[in-house]
Order: C-alpha cells, then sequence, then structure tokens
C-alpha cells in the first residue's frame, strides 16, 4: 500500500490535492450505541462483540480497536499528530467553539483540526440525544466533538490509531463518543444507524481501500 511521502493533507499527489473550505456531515442513531456507551464507561477493558468483529477498549488511547488492527498510513506528519494531541492534552475548553482551541491555530493543520466553522457543514442538520450517527475517517474529531455535543450516540471509525487517539482526547469528556480504530471496510457494527458521515475521505479511497 502506498504511503503519501509527507502528511497526507500536504503532501497528496497533485490530483488529490484540496483544501476543504466546508464541512459536512450526516446522521445516524439506535438502542445498541446506547448500551455501548453505557459498556464504554462501565465496562472498559472486557471485549465489546460488534457481529463478527470484537474490539476491545484501550484505555491508555481512549479507543476501541481489534488485536489485528494494522493502522493504515494516512498521516500529517509525526510532530504535527504529536503537536495536535500534545495541545488537546493541555487543553480545558476542548469544545466545537472552544476560544482555547481558536488561539492555538497557527498552520494548516491546526486550522484544520481545531477551526469551529468547519462544524458550519453540519450545523444544517438536526441531531439530538435519540440519534445514533456513525462518523466514518473521523481524523483528529474536529467533527465529532460537534456530532457529540449534540447528546447523539456517536460511533466515530479512524483508520490511523495515532489519529483516532486524538480523536479520543478531543472528545474525552464526552461519554456518548465511541473511537474505533479500525478500517472502514472492515468495520462492523450490530445495530443501525440514523445518519452516516464521510467527511474528507472518499478522495482517499484510491490509497486506502482494498480492491477495486
Ligand atoms: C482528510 S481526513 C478527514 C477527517 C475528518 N472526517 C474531518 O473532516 O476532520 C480523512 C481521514 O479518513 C481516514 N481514512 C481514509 N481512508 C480510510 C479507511 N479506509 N478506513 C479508515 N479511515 C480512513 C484517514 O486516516 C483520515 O484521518
Amino acid at each position: 500500500m502506498p504511503r503519501p511521502k509527507r502528511g497526507a493533507d500536504h503532501g497528496r499527489p497533485r490530483r488529490l490535492r484540496r483544501r476543504p473550505t466546508d464541512p459536512a456531515r450526516a446522521p445516524f442513531g439506535s438502542a445498541h450505541f446506547a448500551a455501548v456507551a453505557h459498556l464504554v464507561k462501565a465496562v472498559r477493558t472486557r471485549p465489546l462483540p460488534m457481529n463478527d468483529r470484537t474490539y476491545i477498549f484501550d484505555s491508555e488511547l481512549r479507543i476501541w480497536r481489534t488485536p489485528t488492527h494494522d493502522s493504515i498510513a494516512y498521516s500529517d506528519g509525526d510532530e504535527v499528530e504529536r503537536r495536535l494531541l500534545s495541545i488537546l492534552k493541555q487543553t480545558r475548553d476542548l469544545s466545537s467553539t472552544s476560544d482555547e482551541l481558536r488561539k492555538q491555530i497557527v498552520d494548516w493543520p491546526t486550522e484544520y483540526h481545531f477551526s469551529p466553522t468547519r462544524a458550519n457543514l453540519l450545523r444544517p442538520f438536526r441531531i439530538d440525544k435519540s440519534q445514533r450517527i456513525l462518523e466514518l475517517g473521523c481524523g483528529c474529531g474536529n467533527l465529532t466533538r460537534y456530532l457529540g455535543e449534540s447528546g447523539a450516540h456517536v460511533t466515530a471509525v479512524e483508520g490511523s490509531v495515532v489519529r483516532a487517539s486524538i480523536a479520543a482526547e478531543r472528545c474525552r469528556d464526552l461519554a456518548n463518543v465511541m473511537i474505533v480504530a479500525d478500517s472502514i471496510e472492515l468495520f462492523t457494527s450490530a445495530g443501525g444507524f440514523d445518519m452516516v458521515t464521510l467527511i474528507g475521505v472518499l478522495e482517499y479511497a484510491p490509497l486506502f481501500f482494498r480492491g477495486r
């Protein structure tokens, strides 16, 4: 599998280079995920069965993962991702409109991952706590955070373990958000969803999806 030379947001092949100017999102939901959210809180170390794939909670990274998942090679660069995680660890106000995070915007990656305006893509949608939402390719959790603040049961899938852990840090105070490190094409869930989002991901299909 080819690995982008530099951060995928910065060094991607020219034909794939796209600077997202707007955010987008989609909604989903159900009772299985209420149970999952409860499990995340109460049974954090027990295997979580989701159809034929079993996810185990990694309490250090705060993510659900399978023992066999190979992290995909998408990255903004090690230094950038370390910096994003470090900022989030030191941030008290992690909200989607956080001024603390807005002040940390100094370059393209910090703008992409911390800007509150990216959630404008999702703001037109009515999302509430009765819904179950599946976010595919959640990256470092900018939009996951917004979705989670609605109170909906959010399952966010991210192929890069490092980025999944950054998303988990962004949502560390939201018990209704579950971050799963897995490939989109392998992820399975026992329940359905009211809304599914795929934002800024499809253009990477030639790089990170198996088959055609
Ligand atoms: C451009 S980022 C968008 C992140 C997020 N949706 C956002 O808007 O902030 C694309 C993300 O999708 C993830 N991704 C791409 N292909 C994937 C796959 N096959 N399985 C899981 N994650 C994938 C990448 O790792 C990356 O974090």
